[in-house]
């Protein structure tokens, strides 16, 4: 595992975003993972903005995200796919039919798990995953517990996840109990994974991960057993870090 430390927020966004954009220039049709939260938001304007400027052509590149929330409609403005468009899809030129989102309203949920797993092994492996991380070490929306589950599957979200998710809800109660999410596998099926940190509030999870027993108890510590991965965090984020 590499790790990457830089000044602040700004900074890690722009190292992000910049490596995005060197990713297509290599392979225009980039298999590209996606993450929500947070985090990830300097990143795609980043993003948009290099796009705006000419020197990135999203035109052949697919992407996955990693997740969304169960009976949310898309058209609420805390679902993952309108926080996508919203941050990213309606500003730049992927096209519609590469863009792949889990469908939280689906009929058959377990269904749905199936089909999205299914159709990141026909257009996969992603080739770029980039990833933010939950306080409990969650990635995506796999949350601790005793086993690591390896394919997309359905997640009920742990009470403090759903806390730190309120205030976009304006309350607990109308944060969704569960979730779709790709496992802990199609993550680490990825040939490249992108973790992005900032903030003194995940330098204990940061510590965590990167020193911690590796764990389905504390997900993200798997990470370590990738061949390609590397944490971009900032200074803040990797303050508990022993030097
Ligand atoms: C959510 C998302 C994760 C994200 C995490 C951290 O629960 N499902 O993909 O990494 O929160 O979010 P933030 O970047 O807002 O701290």
């Amino acid at each position: 595992m590499n790790l990457i430390v830089m000044k602040d927020y700004n900074e890690i966004s722009r190292q992000a975003a910049l490596l995005v954009a060197a990713s297509i220039a290599l392979k225009p049709n980039l298999v590209l993972g996606l993450p929500t939260g947070r985090t990830p938001v300097q990143m795609y304007k980043e993003l948009v903005l290099i796009h705006r400027n000419g020197f990135v052509d999203f035109k052949n590149v697919v992407t996955f995200n990693l997740d969304e929330y169960v009976n949310l409609p898309r058209k609420n403005p805390n679902s993952y796919y309108s926080y996508m468009q919203k941050n990213f899809f309606r500003h730049v030129n992927v096209r519609k039919e590469n863009i792949h989102i889990p469908d939280g309203m689906a009929k058959n949920i377990k269904e749905e798990c199936t089909r999205y797993e299914e159709l990141i092994r026909a257009k996969g492996p992603i080739d770029l995953m980039i990833l933010g991380i939950g306080h409990n070490g969650h990635i995506g929306f796999n949350e601790p517990s005793d086993e690591f589950v390896p394919e997309t599957h359905i997640e009920s979200l742990t009470e403090k996840t759903r806390i730190a998710n309120s205030k976009y809800f304006g309350s607990l109660s109308k944060v969704p109990a569960k979730a779709i999410t790709m496992g802990l596998g199609t993550i680490m099926h990825s040939k490249k994974i992108i973790l992005l940190a900032s903030g003194r509030d995940k330098a204990e999870t940061i510590k965590r991960a990167i020193s911690g027993n590796i764990t389905p108890r504390f997900p993200a510590s798997v990470l370590r057993l990738h061949r390609d991965c590397t944490f971009i965090i900032d200074k803040e984020a990797a303050e508990m870090i022993k030097k």
